[in-house]
């Protein structure tokens, strides 16, 4: 039994590893992926605020709360892992698969301040969004700059 699970084990990690042609057309494409989904849930936190900011969905001091500090602790994380240098859309086979600039990676790079930035728009959404419809406006428009900035210089349309 034991000796099988192994053999098994065995082909599977054979199975996933050797496909050298396929890690050559696509590579990072875990990481791509993470970090899009990241964004993906990123943009369904902001869309709650959003919609309440725009009047599409009634105020709620505790939803809003729990929301912004979603946001706030989602900027907060370390996603370096996520952004191997090399993954972007002018890397062989990745063209159609990611948005990400090479910019992002090259010496005068500023996507440190533009995440920076960011962080503490988020920061500021967390110490605004319970506290009334007015503080949950006057902060959006702020961190949704934030976003655009960055996309701006480092994302594709
Ligand atoms: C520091 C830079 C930076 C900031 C800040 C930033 N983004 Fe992005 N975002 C990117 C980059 C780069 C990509 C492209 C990722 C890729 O395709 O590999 C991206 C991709 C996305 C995507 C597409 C994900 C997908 O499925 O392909 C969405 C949606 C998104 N961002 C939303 C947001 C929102 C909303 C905010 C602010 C609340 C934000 N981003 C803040 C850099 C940033």
């Amino acid at each position: 039994m034991e000796k099988f699970i192994k053999a098994a084990l065995c082909a599977t990690v054979l199975a996933t590893t050797v496909s050298p042609a396929m890690a050559e057309d696509f590579p990072f494409e875990d990481q791509i992926e993470g970090r899009q989904g990241f964004f993906q849930m990123v943009k369904f936190n902001m869309g709650v605020l959003g919609a309440m900011a725009k009047g599409k969905r009634d105020y709620d001091a505790e939803l809003a709360q729990a929301i912004a500090n979603n946001l706030k602790n989602a900027a907060a994380m370390d996603n370096a892992l996520m952004w191997p240098k090399g993954s972007d859309m002018d890397a062989k086979g990745l063209s159609d698969v990611t948005k990400a600039k090479a910019d992002i990676w090259a010496a005068d790079s500023d996507i440190g301040e533009k995440h920076k930035n960011w962080v503490a728009a988020t920061n500021i959404m967390a110490e605004s969004a319970g506290q009334g419809l007015d503080a949950l406006r006057d902060a959006i428009g702020p961190l949704g700059k934030s976003c655009k900035s960055c996309h701006d210089n480092y994302k594709a349309k």
